[in-house]
């Protein structure tokens, strides 16, 4: 169901009135039940915004990016929307000589493709002037030991975004925010040896330039 809201605003003259009906913004972020997501939830919450919350179990809808027939079904349900903001996909941490071909498919077919068929099919689904915004990470640029596979997975999806930006129609924007560990995960702060967590304050923010802002193709870092 569409909502719309109604603003009305006299000019400084008080000559006449004007009437200005906008559709609520509908904004969808997978991952909101999350360490990242809970803040970038209150960041975007906002007059005329409709918020709508997605995990494997948690939030208003269920998706599993895992599966592409789960996202299908996902859009088919929310139909139109402006926003789509994805702070879910997980990727191995290990060590890089015990790695499989399996262990590393499981980042592949979670942050990697997940996120990238969130776009492929939600494509079809938002309205012009619409925007994506995905998850990377610092070790595409600042790697750790045991990260090797989250390494790849974050600059796949840092290069997936940028030459997506090019190409999607309608004025559709798509950006990446590539956060370092943050201050809300203590339990990654060992593996991270020499890093400064970065405030849940600035990461939020970082989603917000994205979804709020008029930039395409960008990487955000927060690091
Ligand atoms: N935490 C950090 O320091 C940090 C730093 C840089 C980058 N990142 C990246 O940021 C993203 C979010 O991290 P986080 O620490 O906020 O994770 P988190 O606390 O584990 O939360 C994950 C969220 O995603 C949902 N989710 C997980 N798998 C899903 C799937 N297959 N389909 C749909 N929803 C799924 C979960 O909901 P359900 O349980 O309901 O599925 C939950 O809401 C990850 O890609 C991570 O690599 C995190």
């Amino acid at each position: 169901m569409q909502c719309v809201l109604e603003i009305y605003r006299k000019t400084q003259f008080n000559q006449f009135t004007l009437y200005l009906k906008t559709s609520l913004m509908k904004i969808i972020i997978i991952g909101a039940s999350g360490t990242l997501g809970k803040h970038i939830n209150l960041v975007l919450k906002g007059e005329g915004r409709e918020i709508i919350t997605a995990g494997r179990k948690s939030g208003d809808l269920q998706v599993d990016i895992d599966s592409p027939e789960s996202i299908e079904a996902f859009f088919k349900k929310v139909k139109h929307f402006d926003a789509l903001v994805c702070a879910a996909g997980s990727g191995h941490f290990g060590p890089l000589k015990k790695m499989t071909n399996s262990d590393f498919l499981t980042g592949v077919n979670s942050k990697l493709m997940g996120q990238v068929n969130l776009v492929l099919i939600g494509q079809h689904y938002i309205n012009p002037k619409g925007s994506f915004t995905l998850t990377s990470g610092i070790l595409s640029d600042d790697p750790v030991v045991n990260g090797a596979n989250l390494s790849a997975i974050n600059s796949a999806v840092n290069g997936f975004v940028t030459g997506a930006a090019i190409e999607l129609e309608n004025d559709v924007r798509i950006n990446v925010v590539s956060p370092g560990v943050v201050e809300d995960s203590p339990n990654f702060h060992a593996a991270f040896p020499g890093h400064t967590p970065v405030t849940m304050e600035k990461v939020a923010k970082a989603y917000e330039r994205s979804v709020l802002g008029a930039g395409t193709g960008q990487i955000i870092k927060v690091f």
